[in-house]
């Protein structure tokens, strides 16, 4: 295995080096001009959050969908809310579970599919605050909580489909649900957007399942953002759900862009080949399940998590990683567990993601259970413009490695140890000045050499971190 990997290493650089040969570009391109202005740079730099999804169905303990899966009739599904009473609760120990992951940002359900607010409405008295005993707003106890911990904090917010309220979209099982689409819209929809986005401030909204959704509405939904709080930025699930991101034509993209869309949400637990935007964001779980699902205990290693968040980092996007608190208000030890120790290995080697940028390696990284033919073919859809092939079933990839960058520095992500020197091409511009692990606090120079366009680099025989040891290069 250990003689595969480093041969593919090999192979597969040269043939990259061939594939990306216009070798003009330094091997870390410098990023957009308009990636630290604009309206989402924070995203640019935060690159990792966490994702929470809680509500009265985590009382079930069986995801956020179990009312319409099982279809549970309102007034059972309403009677359940007016038990909810998740005493546990603690915003600062949530949050201190992000800020110990690593995490710059949370984004929390507001308002799922199920209808029922985890914020004080004005709009209806289906919220946490009115119809529990236990009459405390959780969006407002968790925003206070990530401003002190200095953590963006946006918003989740289900703007179409809505189970409990008459006429809001989405499947049907109850006379109760059945009514006019847009008095919920108007009644529902809008004026509780109004409201989160004029109480809390959001960071971001984060859109999800646009039913019915059109254009007319999705710019007036726009409006209400932009009106309240213009720097609240806002994900494409406005108008198309995550898994037609992929598909979505040039012209459509576009008109997301007119719409005043400012990243791309990807389809849920992907990370794409490649994204045409420079802003754009994939949501992932950290077992299988997004609301709390007690039989689900499927776990993602710490590795799982890095090589994760290393690979959406590589390809200039952010993280958005899921726990699932139980109706108690706690979070599910195994979660905190992985989550920190992912955490440990970010203080050691933050550097190598939180601003970082795409390297000309996007895209490569020798899969090593594959054939040197099928990395080639991967590597040019990773390399298309557009929005790429979605693949069916492009799940997590098992890479050797990968690489991050910023200016001046390139960081080579190694999760697999190989047995030879590692040689890559592309250095043409570039010339290297050192090489040391992130890892090494004396930072003991690493020795390699340099030819021409050709780095190799004489790694020693053991890794540093089992998890990811990130070798950082330097560049001039
Ligand atoms: C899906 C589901 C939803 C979940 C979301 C997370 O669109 O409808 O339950 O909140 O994905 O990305």
């Amino acid at each position: 295995m250990k003689t595969n990997t480093s041969c593919l290493l090999t192979l597969g650089l040269a043939a990259c080096a061939l594939l990306s040969s216009p070798a003009i570009a330094q091997v870390v391109p410098a990023p957009a001009a308009d990636k630290s202005t604009g309206r989402a740079a924070w995203l640019d730099e935060a690159k990792y959050g966490m994702f929470i999804h809680w509500g009265v169905y985590s009382t079930l303990a069986n995801g956020e969908w179990v009312m319409n899966r099982t279809k549970i009739p309102v007034a059972e599904y309403e009677e359940m809310a007016a038990k909810f009473n998740p005493t546990k609760f603690d915003a600062d120990a949530w949050v201190a579970v992000a800020k110990n992951a690593g995490m710059k940002y949370i984004t929390i359900t507001s308002k799922h599919h199920d209808g029922f607010a985890m914020f004080d409405s004005e709009v209806s008295d289906y919220n946490v605050v009115d119809y529990t005993p236990f009459k405390r707003d959780v969006i407002q106890e968790l925003k206070e909580a990530c401003d002190k911990a200095g953590i963006k904090f946006g918003l989740y917010y289900s703007q179409t489909q809505d189970w409990n309220f008459p006429g809001g979209a989405g499947s049907k099982w109850d006379e109760a649900q059945k009514g006019d689409f847009q008095n919920y819209i108007d009644k529902k929809g809008l004026p509780q957007l109004k409201e989160i986005l004029t109480k809390y401030q959001p960071s971001h909204i984060w859109f999800d399942t646009p039913h019915a959704m059109t254009p007319e509405l999705g710019h007036q939904f726009e409006g209400v953002v932009r009106d309240i709080n213009p720097d609240t930025i806002i994900n494409s699930r406005l108008m198309y759900h995550g898994n037609q991101v992929e598909g979505l034509k040039p012209e459509q993209l576009e008109g997301l862009k007119e719409m005043g869309v400012d990243f791309l949400s990807y389809r849920d637990r992907t990370i794409p080949p490649h994204s045409p935007w420079e802003y754009w964001e994939t949501c992932m779980t950290l077992n299988g399940a997004w609301g709390y699902n007690e039989k689900d205990n499927n776990w993602k290693s710490p590795k799982a998590v890095v090589m994760q968040l290393v690979e959406v980092v590589s390809k200039g996007g952010a993280f958005l990683l899921n726990v699932g608190p139980t109706a108690e208000g706690v979070i599910p030890a195994p979660a905190i567990e992985n989550l920190e120790a992912a955490g440990e290995w970010l203080k050691v080697n933050g550097e190598a993601i939180y601003g970082a940028q795409p390297t000309i390696f996007e895209g490569q990284g020798d899969f090593v259970s594959i054939s040197a033919a099928e990395q080639e073919a991967l590597e040019k859809e990773a390399r298309a413009t557009g929005a790429g092939k979605a693949k069916k079933g492009h799940k997590q990839k098992d890479y050797a490695w990968l690489a991050t960058g910023r200016e001046g520095k390139l960081y080579l992500h190694l999760f697999q140890w190989p047995d030879k020197p590692m040689v890559l091409h592309g250095f043409d511009k570039d010339k290297v000045t050192g090489a040391y692990f992130l890892a090494d606090p004396e930072k003991n120079p690493v020795k390699f050499t340099q030819e021409g366009g050709t780095l190799t680099i004489d790694l020693p025989t053991e890794a540093l971190d089992a998890v990811d040891t990130v070798l950082c290069v330097t560049l001039d």
